[in-house]
């Protein structure tokens, strides 16, 4: 077994893959690392949505990222579903029953009429560690919790290989919490609108660490518009928080050859988790 394979073993992603009946490809994408989830809208059809596997490229949202990086109030934007910005103000103080009840109530943009039900997130409330991804697929929405589908089958092997477990040391969320129809990616008004539920998340959760699955998550955090490749292998800081970016699974199912530099990526979280850790152990 060459140190690949073992690897990939490790993090339960060998033997490779394989779609289990042959789909037409997708129009060729031709900046590769550039893509989140991986454009899955012609791989879906060819599916006649069998998997629900999530879809992005992620051109969205960078623009009113940028914005609201550094705030917690709501942007107001404008021509993206009803203006809702005096009747639902979104407080800096709020508990997190207030906040699962705020998003629940939340119909801040278009995207909450056309889903089932808001995705709040799950997992520990105190974790060092927090995955984000871009929004819910099909069947986030129809369960409620984030990464149950495909991909979140993937994600979990791949906290199962750095030792880390759903609901025990690490919490998962999304930058939007209400599915965007098809599974486009979100735009970049309904990323803003959103974008201080996250903030808040992250400020009661007060991760250690945080990793960022796929370009949308990473962009709408870093508030950038930098492709992966280039924010992969990096240490970055979302308000003083270490941040660390990798694929999304659900571009991992589709591209199975870039797992190992997932791997290489989950490797790089977990030594800085342990720096972290040290750190925090000397200086408490
Ligand atoms: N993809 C995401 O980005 N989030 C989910 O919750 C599921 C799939």
């Amino acid at each position: 077994m060459d140190r690949n394979e073992a690897m990939l073993r490790e993090l339960h992603l060998y033997p490779q893959w394989t779609l289990r009946a042959p789909v037409e490809q997708p129009a060729a994408i031709e900046h590769v690392d550039d893509v989140g989830a991986g454009s899955l809208a012609p791989l879906r059809q060819a599916q006649g949505e069998r998997e629900s596997i999530r879809e992005q490229a992620s051109p969205a949202s960078i623009e009113a990222a940028r914005s609201i990086e550094t705030s917690t109030d709501i942007p107001s934007v404008q021509n993206i579903g009803p203006d809702v910005s005096v009747s639902a103000p979104f407080s800096p103080a709020t508990t997190w029953p207030e906040l699962k009840q705020q998003v629940r109530e939340c119909n801040r943009c278009g995207l909450r009429t056309g889903c089932t039900r808001t995705v709040f997130g799950v997992g520990n409330e105190t974790a060092d560690w927090l995955f984000v991804g871009e929004g819910p697929g099909a069947e986030e929405d129809a369960l409620g919790e984030p990464f149950v589908g495909q991909a979140g089958r993937l994600l979990d092997n791949m906290l199962t290989a750095i030792k880390l477990a759903r609901g025990k040391q690490v919490f998962i969320a999304n930058v939007v919490k209400c599915r965007p129809p098809d599974n486009r990616n979100p735009a970049a008004g309904e990323v803003a609108q959103c974008m201080p539920y996250l903030a808040r998340q992250i400020e009661l959760i007060q991760p250690k660490l945080i990793v960022a699955l796929g370009k949308v998550a990473a962009n709408s955090l870093l508030g950038n518009e930098a492709t992966l490749a280039s924010l992969r292998g990096t240490l970055h800081d979302y308000r003083g928080i270490p941040l660390v970016v990798t694929y999304h699974p659900a571009y991992l199912l589709r591209s199975p050859s870039e797992k190992a530099k997932a791997w290489q990526d989950l490797c790089f979280a977990v030594d800085v988790m342990s720096k972290a850790l040290a750190q925090h152990s000397v200086h408490p």
